[in-house]
């Protein structure tokens, strides 16, 4: 594997034992023990004399981690979404960063799913009514939400998630399916009859607009105060993708206005949100604390992806699932 039999990693939080106790059983493992991610200094610090580094979604893998590691052979991310690391950065020094792709797409498509019920049918703003006493008797004109069956969804990014959604609500809801994605995706159109479609015609038709594309500079901020003019006042917006993608003031503001009907959000930037801030105080506006892959099967799945993905970097063979395949070639 290594000079050493038991090579150095640092593990940034403690991940389910699934994957956790083969790498403790194959490493000398540094386990960060707390419940919040260790501050940026620790995080060099920590990785110094590492081969290995276990990361989260919470912890940033940029160019002055991977500059203190000068023996840093592998980055297993504990997640699908790799935006937390400078990836750049990774394959120039020749690290492959490994991720957790397919084993949280279902899980993630049914928090899309709940998210949008639970904005369009008001059930977080019914349910807190319920609970204050606000529930006075049946109201013919009480909570009245937005029907399901026979309308539009929007998907931002046609990627595995975005499908897994889409099938939900097609096979599901009958609901007709527009997507926006970098090219065709012929297996969307011929199970869900779906069309790829410009972003503009997307927001001026769905009825529901769900996002699923990843974060990068060119998805930054999409969704800001002119994205959600382009949408109709009926429509629910949901993102279970990353906070990044959302101009949180403008879709505060749409909320308020009327803009859009409603918005369910598992993802949120920063997170955590602040309790003070603005989205919590709108009615319309769900928000879930980034739970998508919060399922003990789904997190199991990736403890042991994440572990694979380690062991392979350390011992110098291919990552199962690594997002930056070209570093091989320069790897020391
Ligand atoms: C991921 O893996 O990127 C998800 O956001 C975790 O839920």
């Amino acid at each position: 594997m290594s000079d050493s039999p038991r090579p150095k990693v640092f593990v940034t939080r403690r991940i389910p034992a699934a994957g956790l106790d083969r790498i403790v059983a194959a490493c000398d493992a540094d386990v960060w023990p707390d419940r919040l991610p260790p501050p940026a200094d620790v995080l060099r610090d920590r990785v110094r004399d590492c081969e290995g580094l276990v990361s989260l979604l919470t912890d940033r893998v940029d160019a002055a981690v991977l500059a203190a590691a000068p023996r840093l052979k592998v980055v297993s991310n504990f997640a699908v979404g790799v935006n937390n690391v400078d990836l750049a950065a990774a394959t120039a020094r020749g690290i492959p960063v490994g991720n957790t792709p397919g084993v949280l797409t279902d899980a993630t498509a049914d928090i899309a799913v709940t998210l949008l019920l639970a904005a369009a049918r008001r059930l977080g703003e019914s349910a807190a009514d319920a609970k204050a006493g606000r529930w006075l008797t049946w109201e013919p004109t009480g909570w009245l939400g937005r029907d399901l069956v026979g309308k539009t969804v929007g998907i931002v990014g046609m990627g595995r998630i975005g499908f897994a959604t889409a099938r939900r609500l097609h096979h599901g809801w009958g609901m007709r399916v527009l997507y926006t994605a970098r090219g065709p995706k012929p297996e969307a159109d011929a199970d869900l009859g779906a069309r790829r479609v410009d972003l503009d015609t997307l927001l001026a038709e769905s009825d529901f607009v769900s996002v699923h594309a990843d974060l990068n500079p060119t998805t930054t901020r999409l969704f800001g105060r002119e994205a959600f003019a382009k949408m109709k006042p009926t429509a629910v917006f949901v993102n279970t993708a990353r906070g990044g993608h959302v101009d949180q003031a403008a879709l505060a503001e749409a909320l308020r206005a009327g803009t859009i009907f409603a918005a369910g959000l598992d993802v949120t930037d920063p997170e955590p949100l602040p309790p003070d801030h603005e989205l919590y105080s709108l009615p319309n506006c769900v928000i879930a604390p980034h739970v998508a892959s919060a399922t003990v099967g789904t997190r199991d799945a990736m403890a042991r992806m994440c572990a694979d993905n380690l062991l392979a970097g350390l011992a110098g063979r291919p990552l199962p699932f690594c997002v930056n395949p070209e570093a091989e070639a320069n790897r020391r």
